[in-house]
């Protein structure tokens, strides 16, 4: 939600050509964040060092990143701007923005800025939630706003105390001061590139609740790997001509760097000099101490990004969700590589998660298991629910992040509970993750994204391993994330030798899963015959219950936020009290009926829609068509059968083609749907 991304060539010749395709590039890579609209600032002149300090460039343009940069190359023709003006040191920053306060449009896009002359200028991810306050103030101290963001208080709060700091021809105070000083006045969830008239070639960066990475590529020597380094250290090596860059997530830093550094909350990253220093910013003490106050530099290790460039290109697909719906066989196998384990001495079969060990027995105590997540990742811890209770026999409980927070519904000591998070970065399921931490409860994360907020502040957790999802309509990480939580169910119950044929059952189908798995790829024309069916319809039901309750949820799910058709999913034991008033020959409903404890209930439903004329689609374990077809009137789909609680994984991949392929058919944007982004990280 948003992507903000910088990058600043220290003693290295760049043109300006060079410095804008790299801007691009990274907004690119970050357009699944935000496409709304987008914008880039650099400077106007290689000179940007002397007295004068000509104000930087600022461009801003509605719509996705291809109408910004055909914007600012038509703008660079028409105004002579030098495209092959060279710099030896040069800070830009680019912005791509999901639309919260204010239209999309140029005056509402990023950077924000102080005023015309861009004496401060600021690309922003997150919300700040006290800007009316500080706008009112600026107002009556004579400044006047054009957009409707709550972001432009922020390079016009810095230029009010940059000013009012100052003495005439004197700047007392240095950027990073200007920096802690604003955020002193900020509340809210940030993540922040400053970029200064005054303070040329440098850059300041500085997080609060939203994510940011600072990639290092060092040309001539290697970065310290692994060794904490400190601002100083790095400092020294101010000669060394490198490029770094700042990026609200990996994909845009992976094809320059794998070195990186994952900014904590509070810290403030001040690239300046051929370096970058670090500083924590302490709530505290920052507010009782004020700005001038220079607080303590920060020791940090770089990490290694485990991430290929291949993994966020689209290869031979023509989409992502394309691709990613289709790598779901290899994405299972990563999720569970090194964790099923067969044979050895005491047990035949088993499930090692590294990231538990040491917490299962507080896990196997606790009173009650709370799965926490939003949209999809909700539906997949629905999906996996049945088999956590059935193998741990602790009562399960579903709560969606936001409505948690709405009720402030009770936690205990004794619970412990599961945050469920492709991202790790979802605002609702961090401020309910905050609000269970402070409640005592044993946190669990399950994300797809290592140093991920999520992943940092729980207790322990569990990597999905799924790979780079970068379509904004969850499909891989869905079906890796019920497989993680069926792992876990294993393991939990790993104490339990009632259970044990039933897990070692289990784990026989996860081994098999991707096969499974590729078998129902296969479905992928039929599911287009079928979206070409259905592509001029307005509605579409889903029914499902038991384990496939999820999937009605999550093919609906699919179908709504891809293919813009009104998609419900219905648990099918609700139907005769009140979904069963909108059955007609008309509208089409898919039915889940794969072999499980509930299919026979799942026959009779069928029974009873048919008796109404509806119009059905049903979805039944290979072999079963006779079963379920009422005398040969539905549509069939059917899929291999795998043990039941794996069975969603299978089940919900035909829906996916389906939504991929009615979005595709009906002319949308299927990796950039209307109105959404992927990673909401405001709330
Ligand atoms: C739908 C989808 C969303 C996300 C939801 C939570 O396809 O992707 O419903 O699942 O916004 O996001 P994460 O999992 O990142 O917390």
């Amino acid at each position: 939600m948003c992507g903000i991304f910088a990058y600043v060539n220290f003693n290295v010749n760049k043109e300006r050509r060079y410095i804008l395709e790299v801007l691009f590039n990274g907004l690119r890579r970050l357009e699944y964040r935000g496409y709304d609209s987008a914008g880039i600032s650099i400077d106007s002149t290689s000179d940007s060092d002397s007295n004068g300090c000509p104000p930087p460039l600022v461009f801003r343009q509605e719509g996705n990143i291809e109408s910004l940069v055909q914007s600012v190359y038509q703008e660079v023709a028409a105004t002579n701007l030098n495209l092959e003006e060279s710099f030896s040191t040069h800070a830009g920053i680019a912005h791509t923005r999901w639309a919260t306060h204010g239209e999309p449009a140029p005056r509402n896009s990023h950077p924000q800025t102080s005023d015309p002359g861009n004496e401060f200028l600021v690309a922003h991810n997150g919300v700040i939630t006290n800007y009316t306050v500080l706008k009112e103030t600026l107002v009556r101290h004579g400044f006047t706003f054009e957009s409707e963001t709550d972001t432009e208080v922020i390079p016009k709060l810095a230029k009010f105390i940059f000013d009012n700091m100052n003495e005439e021809g004197e700047k007392i105070m240095q950027f990073s001061q200007v920096v802690l000083e604003v955020m002193r006045h900020l509340e809210g969830a940030y993540a922040l590139i400053f970029k200064s008239r005054h303070f040329p070639n440098e850059l300041i960066a500085c997080k609060r609740g939203s994510p940011l990475l600072l990639g290092v590529k060092e040309l001539n020597e290697e970065a310290n790997i692994g060794t904490s380094f400190n601002d100083a250290k790095f400092l020294s090596s101010n000669r060394q001509p490198k490029e770094l860059f700042l990026s609200s997530d990996a994909s845009a830093l992976v094809e320059h760097s794998k070195k990186v550094l994952v900014i904590e909350d509070g810290e403030i990253v001040h690239l300046k000099d051929g370096g970058a220093s670090i500083f924590k910013f302490d709530d505290a003490k920052g507010k009782r101490h004020g700005a001038l106050t220079r607080p303590p530099s920060v020791q940090r290790a770089l990490s290694v990004l485990e991430m290929e460039v291949e993994q966020i290109n689209k290869g031979n697909y023509e989409h992502y969700m394309q691709k990613e719906i289709h790598e779901q066989p290899e994405s299972l196998t990563t999720t569970m590589r090194g964790r099923l384990i067969r044979g050895g001495s005491c047990k035949s079969k088993s499930v090692l998660l590294g990231g538990l060990k040491d917490h299962l027995k507080t896990i196997r105590r606790s009173r009650r298991i709370i799965f926490i997540g939003c949209g999809t990742s909700y539906n997949a811890a629905l999906a996996a629910r049945p088999i956590l209770e059935e193998l741990s026999g602790i009562p399960v409980t579903m709560e969606i992040a936001s409505d948690l927070l709405d009720r402030q519904g009770p936690i205990y000591r004794e619970d412990t509970v599961v945050f469920v998070s492709q991202s790790g970065e979802t605002a609702d399921t961090l401020q309910a993750l905050d609000y269970a931490l402070e409640n005592g409860a044993l946190c669990v994360g399950i994300t797809n994204t290592v140093g991920s907020a999520i992943a940092r502040k729980t207790h322990c957790g569990i990597h999905i391993n799924a790979g780079c999802e970068i379509g904004v309509a969850s499909t891989k990480a869905y079906t890796s994330q019920i497989v993680v939580m069926a792992m876990l169910a294993l393991a939990i119950g790993d104490d339990t030798i009632s259970s044990q044929a039933r897990r070692e059952a289990i784990i026989d189908g996860l081994f098999d899963l991707p096969s499974k798995v590729k078998e129902v790829l296969k479905l992928n024309k039929e599911m287009k015959d079928l979206a070409q069916l259905l592509i001029a319809e307005q509605s579409l039901l889903v029914f499902g219950r038991g384990y496939n309750y999820a999937t009605a949820l999550e093919g609906a799910l699919k179908v709504k936020e891809v293919a813009l058709m009104h998609s419900e999913g219905i648990l099918a034991g609700e139907m005769k009290h009140g979904p069963l008033a909108l059955v007609d020959e008309t509208l089409p409903i898919v039915v889940v009926a794969t072999r499980d404890a509930c299919f026979s209930k799942q026959q009779s439903v069928i029974q009873q829609l048919h008796a109404r004329k509806g119009r059905l689609i049903v979805m039944c374990t290979k072999g079963d068509a006779a079963s379920v077809s009422v005398g040969g009137s539905c549509r069939i789909i059917e899929v291999p059968q795998v043990e039941d609680c794996l069975q969603p994984v299978i089940n919900i991949v035909p829906l996916q083609l389906l939504a991929y392929h009615l979005t595709v058919l009906r002319g949308y944007n299927v990796d950039q749907p209307r109105n959404l982004a992927k990673s909401v990280t405001t709330q």
